[in-house]
């Protein structure tokens, strides 16, 4: 755990590269901007209808979520938090830089009328990984930072024990099995929604619940759109899936529900708009084709959404 904090938040760490996240893999907020404003619209609609007037990014990459908002609801207070200094964002647009990983900045705090928004934040927040050995105990995997090269330590104990028994119980007769274990993405998760005084907090990301734990683990690397090794040397991201329902949660459904319920559909526009207007009939078939890509099965729409009301 403390190789992967290292190579992504470490002085060289994986996201302090000028490139940013969308210099590597294209996630819901910056991959394409058609579906970055899509999912925009989508969080202005909620925040409407819960009667919110801030909104803050959550490890927010180079804000590429944050303008979406803001060019479509200059209204709004838009805060990105990461790890980087503040990159070239519009004037209003604030900014918080984060020590990273499950740290947040001391800033962050006392949070009114906001939606604390966090998407794929959790998947990067380093967790202690663990797998049974060929005697069923379960042990942590101890890697070595500049191979990759793991072997197994301790057995697993105390409160990430607990965690597991209660989240990820395994099946101890099958050596090799693997527990990624969320307890400081649950942690961190809890700091962070303690920092809201009022408003929502909604975490996003690739995740399972308890009848969908990856048994052999999901913990992997990527750089420049590939799939790597997950060498914690700090060339490449680490990432592995996120145990969605043990984090605090008042409502849990996956991506497509969740944007069908603010308007994200993927309708597409009436035929005649073709001939009366051909201008909006493109631009709703721009809007509809982003929308199917927020939402599609096996892809975005599997997401899960975590929503969290201020405690
Ligand atoms: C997978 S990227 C997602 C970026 C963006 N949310 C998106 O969806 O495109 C994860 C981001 O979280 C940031 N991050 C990780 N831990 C953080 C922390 N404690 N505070 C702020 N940002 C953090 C990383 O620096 C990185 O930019």
């Amino acid at each position: 755990m403390q190789a992967w904090d290292q190579a992504l938040y470490g002085e060289k760490g994986f996201y302090r590269q000028a490139a940013g996240p969308a210099g590597h893999f294209s996630t819901a907020a910056q991959g394409v901007p058609q579906i970055g404003e899509q999912l925009a619209r989508g969080l202005l609609t909620l925040m409407d209808r819960e009667g919110l007037d801030t909104f803050v990014d959550m490890g927010c990459g180079r804000g590429e979520l944050l303008e979406q908002v803001h060019r479509l609801a200059p209204q709004i207070r838009c805060i990105g938090v990461d790890i980087v200094s503040r990159p070239a964002l519009s004037k209003p647009v604030g900014w918080l830089q984060s020590p990273g990983g499950e740290r947040l900045p001391d800033e962050l705090a006392a949070l009114t009328g906001t939606l604390v928004f966090a998407n794929e934040w959790l998947d990067v927040v380093p967790c202690p990984i663990a797998e049974i050995d060929a005697s069923g105990e379960l042990r942590e995997v101890l890697v070595d930072a500049s191979t990759g090269e793991e072997q197994l330590g301790d057995p697993v104990c105390g409160a990430d024990r607990q965690w597991c028994q209660r989240f990820w119980p395994v099946d101890h007769c099958v050596p090799g099995g693997r527990v990624e274990i969320g307890q400081p993405r649950d942690s961190a998760w809890d700091n962070l929604v303690s920092r809201l005084g009022s408003g929502l907090a909604i975490a996003v990301d690739y995740g399972h619940t308890i009848g969908s734990r990856p048994g052999p683990g999901t913990l992997t690397g990527f750089r420049q759109g590939r799939q790597v090794m997950p060498v914690p040397d700090g060339s490449c991201d680490l990432t592995a899936h996120v145990a969605m329902d043990s984090l605090t949660h008042d409502e849990l459904v996956d991506q497509r529900t969740a944007l069908r319920q603010v308007g994200v559909s993927g309708r597409i526009p009436p035929n005649d708009l073709a001939r009366t207007n051909p201008a909006a009939y493109l631009q709703g078939l721009g809007a509809a084709s982003a929308a199917a890509a927020l939402t599609t099965r096996g892809g975005l729409g599997d997401f899960l959404w975590a929503f969290t009301r201020a405690r």
